[in-house]
């Protein structure tokens, strides 16, 4: 099938990539020229596992172009994954969205093309965008456009960093439309997925247990819906065990332990369940936000998705408060952040723990230092304003401080040689923010050791 993708973000590139993996002829726009030449070049702008090497065994079914000329009369999927980011109001900005719509209407060409919402937008987006795309097609060919394009929704769930898994690979596939002739064809274009058919990468090997993949092939409100209410849910989890961690921590429970406890209910499961600083990331404070913000439309409150809200920034003070309790004074003190991106496996700063909980500390006067092992290029380029003193090495960033809080779980923390650390460091202080530390050991090696849950 000939497939267009609008936006080469983290969600369309990699989308564009699977697809023409898996066989599709696929043409990936975007209006960012710079881009576009990078990955002309087979070069990836984002920091993504794997992704350049499926790029490499994918080029034969692969393009790339910034002209919806080029881009759209032949395709018959389209799909817009331009980003939608967060206005002050907490709704989603739709500028992009409204600009990818107008382009399109105004180069259809195809008998029939399937018009895909893969960014994910507010409920009731599917039929704006369908009218932006009439208007404009209408506009064009000055005549009704009756059975041109058919709208659906496909939202994705794919993880950063674990992103051409969640791909290939995934737990289900959502499309949702009011047009049976839209979900055919989107039906036909996963069919590969949706049966494991194709041959795995061998970077990206198939899950030995991998059967098909179910289909949850709806109208086009309900496939909207079912990504804000998959978001909210994973992040109520995290939230959830944050607040139990609370109050394990004031009875002496381990929240590991009780995380374990539950989590091996198959009613309750146990993914979602790590306790520590919170979530982080472009889509967990957005998506929440933004269905608060629907459901206001319509009157409703969401009081549970807005704990959840509440119970994250609350991780964040606590990392201040445990600070503050351990050295009183703030002001002078050096503070070592290990990790910076919102999680591992990412170069990915938005709505980073690690961001906020810099800002907090100097405002309290507080010197910080980071290390990052992917992350540190772009948080120069992104926060250097901040005044954050980035180090090469883990052994740099911890020498002399006052106190070391492990921000981000990335592998090599887990395997840093603390006692060899100790004494470079003014006092040995260790607040692991993503409870993967031994703290027993640490504490035997003379550490004083605080988790944060
Ligand atoms: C999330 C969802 O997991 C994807 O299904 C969805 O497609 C994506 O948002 C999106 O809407 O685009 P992502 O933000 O890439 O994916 O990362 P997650 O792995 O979900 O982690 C989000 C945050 O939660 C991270 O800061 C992570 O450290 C934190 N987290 C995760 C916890 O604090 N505890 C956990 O148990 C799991």
């Amino acid at each position: 099938m000939n497939v267009a993708i609008i936006g080469t973000g983290y969600v369309g590139l990699t989308t564009g990539v699977c697809l023409a993996y898996i066989g599709h002829s696929v043409l990936c726009l975007d209006t960012d020229l710079s881009k576009i030449e990078a990955l002309q070049a087979g070069k990836i702008p984002i920091y993504e596992p794997h992704l350049e090497d499926l790029l490499a065994e994918a080029q034969r079914n692969l393009r790339f172009t910034t002209s919806y000329s080029e881009a759209i009369p032949d395709a018959d999927v389209v799909f817009i994954a331009v980003g939608t980011p967060p206005t002050a109001s907490g709704s989603p900005n739709l500028e992009y969205l409204s600009q990818a719509a107008q382009s399109i209407g105004e180069h259809l060409a195809g008998e029939f093309t399937v018009i895909v919402n893969k960014s994910t937008v507010p409920i009731g987006s599917g039929n704006w965008v369908g009218a932006i795309v009439r208007r404009a097609l209408e506009q064009r060919q000055g005549r009704k456009a009756n059975g041109a394009f058919g709208i659906a929704s496909n939202p994705e769930f794919l993880r950063e960093g674990v992103a051409i898994g969640d791909s290939l690979y995934p737990d289900r596939i959502v499309i949702g439309s009011d047009e049976e002739r839209a979900l055919e064809i989107l039906y036909t274009l996963y069919r590969p997925v949706l049966d494991q058919t194709f041959p795995a990468p061998v970077f990206v090997p198939r899950p030995e247990d991998k059967g098909a993949v179910p289909l949850v092939s709806t109208d086009l409100a309900s496939a909207e819906l079912i990504k804000y209410a998959a978001n909210a849910f994973l992040a109520l989890k995290i939230s959830f065990i944050n607040e139990i961690g609370q109050l394990a921590e004031r009875v002496g429970a381990d929240i590991r332990e009780v995380a374990r406890g539950i989590g091996l209910d198959s009613r309750i499961g146990s993914r979602f369940l790590s306790a520590g600083i919170g979530w982080g990331g472009s889509c967990f404070g957005k998506d929440t936000a933004a269905l608060v913000a629907t459901a206001s439309e319509y009157g409703l409150k969401m009081p549970i998705v807005e704990a959840a809200r509440e119970v994250n920034c609350r991780q964040r003070d606590h990392v201040i408060e445990k600070l503050l309790q351990e050295l009183k004074i703030l002001k002078g003190r050096t503070i070592a952040l290990l990790g910076l991106a919102f999680k591992p496996n990412t170069d990915d700063l938005r709505e980073s723990p690690a961001v906020e909980i810099a800002q907090k500390l100097m405002v309290r006067g507080a010197r910080v230092k980071a290390h990052d092992p992917i992350a540190m290029d772009r948080f120069q380029r992104e926060h250097c304003h901040l005044g954050v003193e980035l180090c090469p090495t883990v052994e740099a960033t911890v020498e002399e401080c006052d106190a070391v809080v492990l921000v981000t779980e990335w592998t090599e923390y887990r395997e840093v040689d603390w006692e060899a650390l100790a004494p470079a460091m003014r006092s040995p202080v260790i607040l692991d923010g993503r409870l993967i530390l031994d703290g027993d050991k640490l504490s035997r090696a003379g550490f004083r050791y605080i988790g944060i849950n």
